[in-house]
């Protein structure tokens, strides 16, 4: 059979409860504390940025945790997503592996992102919350955030990195028409922003610089809120309806993946199709691999500390305990900018810690070609982001022929490219590069963590 095949479920198959996996952990995460007293933070402590239910998510070691009916109205519009069998793909590699991709790019945002947007705009929303604001990377997030603040009828700011505002001016007009307000991070519009402008006038930004922004304008109202896009844990949770769905999906297929797959920024899409799977290897020791696959230029957990950081550069959020390359660490320019951040989610940090997931790195053109050849073979252009998971997918599958084994590989997805054409047009033209970090800024940033903790 040469065609895609699709698995599809019901629509009343969308998951009613999603999975914690701090209820599997067999050591528990280390606790967050609080930045001036170092001392594990309390509910009350993040009161002032996430609404109660949030907080209670954040902190929560029940296994399932309902999902609201008015949250999964609105994700039913999409969901549950497909996962597609890439017989082409498998075909032009000519490999005996069998490749799986659960894609999220259906969704209205065109990501995963809109899983736990949706969450987070309702709970808001439920606890007379008028106001969210954010930051955004590749504009992935900040898109979905507006969109959820369109449904539930939230003002949403959002502050996106300036390098990803000036290479992907048709995202912030996607958050605009959605009804948000979008400036590009740093701004004048906070101490953060002016303090990094003041010292770097032509600053690329990053996504630590834009949630300090974003945390400082929450802190400034008492109406508004913040909401983060990825590494917190209740971020993690909302997206795990993705492999939830994907484990009912693979046995429709009639069958189960040795090897699971995602791209890694701040964790949450990666999480959101492996935990499922890994609470599965936790609890009942099933045999399953799992790699989180990052970019070469800002490699978090291939090269990062394992130790209590801050989220954000102006150092307004609680330590966490993560796999980190220093709060201060500008990442270079590179186009999967929804992978150009400092830090990784504390239970993916924690899980690889402990030897369950196994990191990787790759550089962008590697990643690029990668991308063409899927779309060249499955129809759908990745997101920049998506390319990571697809280049480990691939050189699986390569190394399945190598060795004439019949993996099932399982990759996520996690969005479609059609922002970020630019990107495809400059790696067409061969005028896209290969970026290295710098060394000298990851050991000057590592030197600054915070210590007694
Ligand atoms: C399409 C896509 N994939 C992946 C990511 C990385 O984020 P995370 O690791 O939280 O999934 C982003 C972030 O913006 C994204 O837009």
């Amino acid at each position: 059979m040469s065609d895609t095949i699709k698995y599809l479920l019901s629509e009343e198959k969308l998951p009613k409860a999603w999975y914690n996996i701090n209820a599997d952990l067999p050591v528990p995460l280390d606790p967050v504390l609080h930045p001036g007293t170092k001392a594990p933070i309390t509910p009350d402590d993040l009161a002032p940025l996430f609404p109660r239910a949030v907080i209670e998510q954040e902190i929560s070691t029940e296994r399932e945790i309902e999902i609201p009916e008015p949250v999964r109205a609105v994700l039913r519009q999409w969901r549950p997503s497909p996962l597609f069998r890439a017989r082409r793909l498998e075909q032009a590699l000519d490999t005996p592996a069998r490749i799986y991709y659960k894609y999220e790019g259906v969704s209205p945002a065109g990501s995963h992102k809109p899983n736990t947007a949706i969450a987070q705009a309702f709970y808001n929303r439920e606890e007379g919350v008028k106001r969210i604001t954010t930051e955004t990377g590749a504009g992935q997030w900040g898109s979905s955030l507006a969109l959820a603040g369109a449904f539930f009828g939230l003002e949403v700011l959002v502050y996106m990195v300036r390098v990803s505002f000036q290479q992907k001016p048709y995202r912030r007009a996607l958050m605009e028409s959605y009804g948000a307000t979008c400036l590009p991070s740093p701004s004048d519009t906070t101490q953060a922003g002016r303090a990094i402008l003041a010292a770097h006038p032509d600053s690329t930004g990053s996504l630590g610089i834009a949630i300090s922004e974003a945390v400082e304008a929450a802190a400034q109202r008492a109406d508004t809120k913040y909401a983060l896009g990825s590494v917190l844990n209740h971020v993690l949770l909302h997206q795990t309806v993705i492999g939830l769905e994907a484990q009912q999906q693979m046995d429709l297929a009639g069958d189960y993946p040795d090897l699971i797959i995602g791209c890694t920024g701040g964790g949450s899409n990666f999480a959101g199709l492996a935990f499922p799977f890994l609470g599965e290897r936790l609890r009942e020791n099933r045999k399953i691999e799992f790699i989180a696959v990052e970019p070469s230029a800002c490699p978090t957990l291939t090269k990062g500390k394992f130790a209590y950081d801050f989220g954000d550069t102006a150092h307004l959020t609680p330590l966490v305990k993560m796999y980190t390359l220093g709060s201060g660490f500008v990442p270079p320019g590179f186009h999967a900018g929804g992978l150009r951040y400092h830090g990784m989610a504390p239970q993916v940090s924690h899980l690889t810690k402990l030897g369950y997931i196994q990191p990787r790195a790759y550089n962008q053109l590697e990643c690029f070609a990668a991308g063409l050849q899927f779309a060249r073979s499955e129809g759908i252009i990745p997101a920049p982001e998506a390319n990571h998971a697809v280049r480990a997918a691939i050189q699986e599958a390569e190394r399945c022929r190598e060795a004439g084994e019949s993996k099932c590989i399982l990759f996520n997805l996690s969005g479609h490219g059609h922002f970020d054409m630019q990107a495809y047009t400059d790696y067409l033209a061969g005028t896209l590069k290969d970026l290295q970090y710098d060394e000298t800024e990851v050991a000057m940033a590592l030197a600054g963590l915070p210590s007694g903790c």
